[in-house]
């Protein structure tokens, strides 16, 4: 395992960090069911072979996540890994809360401090609770008190409010989304490089597209990657692109099988900053056209947007409407929709109330974007 400095802390943390926010689960329809057998052993596993950075959040897994991490790191794991959680600001409604929702956690995570606690998804409304409600002043208090080590927030909007939030507080880390396609989207490269100079420790979340980068790559793409000199999978080749710059400190994934961890953690035992050349780049520029191109929605399925009032399975019926577009593959698409989501939950039954979409980090106009793929999902061709 390859180790990172980590900002202006002098913390040395593995170029790879375990999410989890993609554990594999008993239920696939019900992320609350986390197999907590086989998410031990591969917690477990990353673990013992150097992976000393988790990252969970209060509300992942419907808010099983942290109940889950607390119980998988007994038994002496808790004092190998930098622990990271994070505050839901969006649920804090009054002053006493953040202390409120910390305690829970450090209940649920079955200990006394947290390493890195985190603003979860600041954007300009999360930005304006933090101020409203002095979460800043409780991060002094609580980093004062030894019960948080380390402050950073997640981010989820612009470039200008990022520099702006980076500005406003000593934080000691930032957790921004990046990946190859996603380069100059929300923080972006730009971000990645003003934090980093700034002293931050920059972590990276959806370096894989949250697996869209991974599996099912489009032929147009595997052919692009073959054209690389290195044999790699096309996971490899998207963290290769990460690996390669300095200012990132650590990569997460969140990996949802043994097969996915052995690979990784195989794969961050190389050193890769400033190994990719100017034609390397330019390969994955054009990969990047060729998503960008045929993308639809910038759906990630993260499923902050779950659950619906309606029972709409919002990012399933988002994925079906990229996969149509993507592979070009309208009627596989339609059959799905039509076999798999019974017409009370299907997307023309959104009543446009808004609250998934106040949820979705990425800002999708989820509503629009039901309507557009009931549209063509349902429309016989
Ligand atoms: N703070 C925030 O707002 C926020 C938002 C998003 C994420 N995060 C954090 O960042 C972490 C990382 O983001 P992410 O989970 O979206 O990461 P990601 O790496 O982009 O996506 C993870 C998915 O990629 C696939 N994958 C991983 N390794 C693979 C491999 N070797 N081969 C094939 N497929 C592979 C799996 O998909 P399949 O299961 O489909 O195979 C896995 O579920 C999260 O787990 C979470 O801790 C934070």
């Amino acid at each position: 395992m390859i180790y990172r400095t980590f900002g202006k802390t002098n913390l040395k943390i593995s170029q790879l960090g375990f999410g989890c926010m993609r554990l594999p689960l008993i239920d696939e329809n019900d992320p609350t069911m986390i197999n907590e057998t086989e998410a031990t052993n591969m917690l477990h596993y990353a673990i013992d072979s150097g992976v000393n950075y988790l990252d969970t959040a209060y509300n992942y897994h419907r808010q099983m996540s942290e109940h889950f991490v607390g119980k998988a790191l007994k038994g002496g794991y808790r004092k190998k890994v930098y622990l990271a959680t994070k505050m839901p600001v969006w649920l804090v409604k009054g002053k006493e809360d953040s202390q409120k929702y910390f305690d829970e956690q450090l209940k649920r995570l079955q200990t006394d401090t947290i390493d890195m606690y985190l603003l979860h998804s600041l954007g300009k409304n999360n930005w304006k609770t933090v101020q409203e409600y002095d979460i800043l002043g409780f991060l002094d208090k609580t980093r004062a008190s030894g019960q948080i080590r380390f402050v950073g927030f997640s981010f989820h909007d612009e470039l200008s409010l990022f520099k702006e939030i980076v500005d406003a507080y000593p934080w000691a880390l930032c957790l921004i989304h990046l990946n190859y396609v996603d380069d100059h989207y929300q923080a972006g490269v730009q971000g990645l490089e003003y934090a980093h100079k700034k002293g931050l420790a920059v972590v990276i979340m959806e370096p894989l597209r949250g697996g869209k980068l991974a599996n099912n790559v489009p032929k147009k793409v595997l052919n692009v990657i073959k054209k690389s000199d290195c044999k790699q999978t096309p996971a490899e080749f998207a963290l290769r692109w990460l690996y390669n710059r300095p200012e990132v400190s650590c990569v997460l994934s969140g990996m949802s099988s043994m097969n996915q961890v052995k690979e990784n953690i195989k794969f961050a035992s190389n050193d890769y900053v400033g190994t990719l050349s100017a034609q390397d780049l330019a390969l994955y520029r054009k990969a990047k056209d060729f998503y960008l191109s045929k993308t639809r929605v910038n759906c990630t399925q993260c499923g902050y947007c779950m659950p619906c009032s309606q029972g709409i399975p919002i990012s399933f019926i988002l994925e079906l409407f990229n996969d149509a577009c993507m592979y070009n593959a309208v009627a596989d698409s339609q059959w799905a929709y039509k076999i798999f989501i019974p017409p009370e939950h299907r997307a023309d039954q959104c009543t446009a109330c808004g609250e998934c979409e106040e949820k979705c980090p990425q800002k999708i106009p989820i509503a629009e974007c039901l309507r557009e793929a009931h549209t063509l999902l349902s429309t016989k061709t």
